[in-house]
């Protein structure tokens, strides 16, 4: 566990967390922290929490010492937001101290009764305050369906700082740097990276209630952004939120400059015309991803289709549906409310096709409003012919994505 210093008396208290499946998901592969802030005027008070690697309340108490702070003077515990990654910790805490209130959003203070039978609870709502002494003063602000419906904005106005939770948060582990000017230049895209993965994993679905947890960011004078994931802004915030602003574009059908091919083949009739499609994209100068299904990983998959302004689906015809890998990497970006794309499919069948119509259904379905050029199929293996209409489209995607572009 690292212990930074982000302010007079606000410390970060932030944890590598690996080898895990997030939210019982997705692969990690980079890893995630888990970020706590104290905050200390002439009383105490802990957002979200850590416990370390072990489990055992010892190590986040031991962790509190070593910063100053004596846990049986926390007199606040604010719980931003009660999914257990930040709010696990609470039961270890009332093991050492009984005396402290619990502050959270009302729908907040429903779950940590029901998840940790804690009743010590002081509900806030927009704008409440709470003046821990030594001029620092706290505002809760809720982002409701930020993540979860219970999730707020805490806000230091002595310091400027915002403690977003999970709004403004990143995957990936933090070594030595924690915040934004520390970044080397390589350190920085990793972060953006990761960002876009977290984003497209976990925030994508709540992209309108998103913008408006923006909106309500713009609505405070900023200084430091202190997420529960990723890196601390304290010199740059605007960064976090132009970057966010992206990402809700990304959500609803903008992308980087790039084409993602999302494919599948049982015998490589369709991977044919993928490696055809290829030396298109090759010869165009188009930036691209291949995610082969079932081999990419979920996460990974569904962070790739989420930046891409334009979108190829290959894949045959499958026991009269689309060959299932691709259909349900599909249905994973439509729970994932990605909407908007530009698309393209092709593929191969053998005796009477059904996967197109399969695509229809995933795509209304899930009311992802991708816009389609005329898909081609062909019969075995692409005969020229075939590979000519594939190269028509594919231009013609090219063409289509060009408004879509946002960097
Ligand atoms: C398990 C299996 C199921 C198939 N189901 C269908 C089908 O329902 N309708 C169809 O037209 N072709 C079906 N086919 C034929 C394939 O679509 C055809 O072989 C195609 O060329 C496969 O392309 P690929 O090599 O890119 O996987 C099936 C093939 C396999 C192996
Ligand atoms: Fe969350
Ligand atoms: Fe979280």
């Amino acid at each position: 566990m690292k212990k930074l210093k982000i302010a007079d008396g606000i410390h970060m208290l932030t944890m590598n967390v690996e080898d895990i499946l997030f939210e019982g998901i997705w692969e990690i592969a980079s890893g995630v922290t888990l970020n706590s802030y104290i905050v200390q005027g002439e009383k105490t008070a802990i957002i979200d929490g850590v416990i370390g690697w072990d489990g055992i309340p010892e190590t986040l108490y031991r962790n509190l010492e070593e910063i100053g702070v004596d846990p049986k003077t926390i007199d606040y515990l604010i719980v931003n937001h009660m999914e257990p990654d930040h709010s696990g910790w609470i039961s270890n805490f009332r093991k050492i101290k009984d005396d402290f209130t619990i502050i959270c959003t009302d729908k907040a203070a429903k779950m940590v009764a029901s998840f940790y039978g804690e009743d010590k609870i002081r509900v806030v709502k927009e704008g409440d305050t709470l003046d821990l002494g030594n001029g620092k003063v706290l505002s809760f602000h809720p982002v409701p369906n930020v993540h979860w419906p219970d999730t707020m904005y805490t806000y230091e106005s002595g310091t400027k700082t915002l403690f977003s939770c999970d709004m403004f948060g990143a995957f990936g582990r933090m070594e030595v740097h924690c915040f934004d000017d520390e970044l080397t230049p390589e350190e920085v895209d990793f972060f953006e990276a990761e960002g876009i993965r977290y984003y497209s994993n976990v925030m994508a679905t709540f992209t309108p209630m998103v913008k408006k947890a923006i909106e309500k960011a713009k609505t405070l004078d900023i200084k430091v952004i202190a997420p529960g994931h990723g890196p601390v802004y304290r010199t740059n915030p605007q960064k976090i939120i132009d970057d966010y602003t992206r990402y809700t574009r990304y959500a609803e059908g903008a992308g980087k400059d790039e084409i993602t091919i999302l494919w599948g083949s049982m015998y490589g009739m369709t991977a044919k015309a993928v490696d055809f499609v290829e030396g298109i994209l090759r010869r165009e100068g188009v930036k691209y991803s291949k995610l082969e299904m079932p081999l990419e990983s979920e996460s990974e998959m569904v962070a790739t289709v989420f930046k891409s302004a334009g979108i190829i689906i290959a894949a045959p015809t499958y026991e009269y549906k689309l060959f299932p890998p691709v259909a349900e990497a599909l249905n994973e970006v439509g729970r994932k409310k990605i909407t908007g794309k530009q698309a393209f499919r092709f593929g191969s069948y053998g005796w009477s096709g059904g996967a197109e119509k399969e695509l229809s259904e995933i795509v209304e379905r899930n009311k992802m409003n991708w816009s389609f050029i005329e898909s081609v199929e062909f019969e075995g293996c692409p005969t020229t012919e075939d590979l000519n209409k594939v190269e028509t489209g594919v231009l013609e995607l090219i063409n289509k994505m060009k408004d879509k572009v946002v960097e």
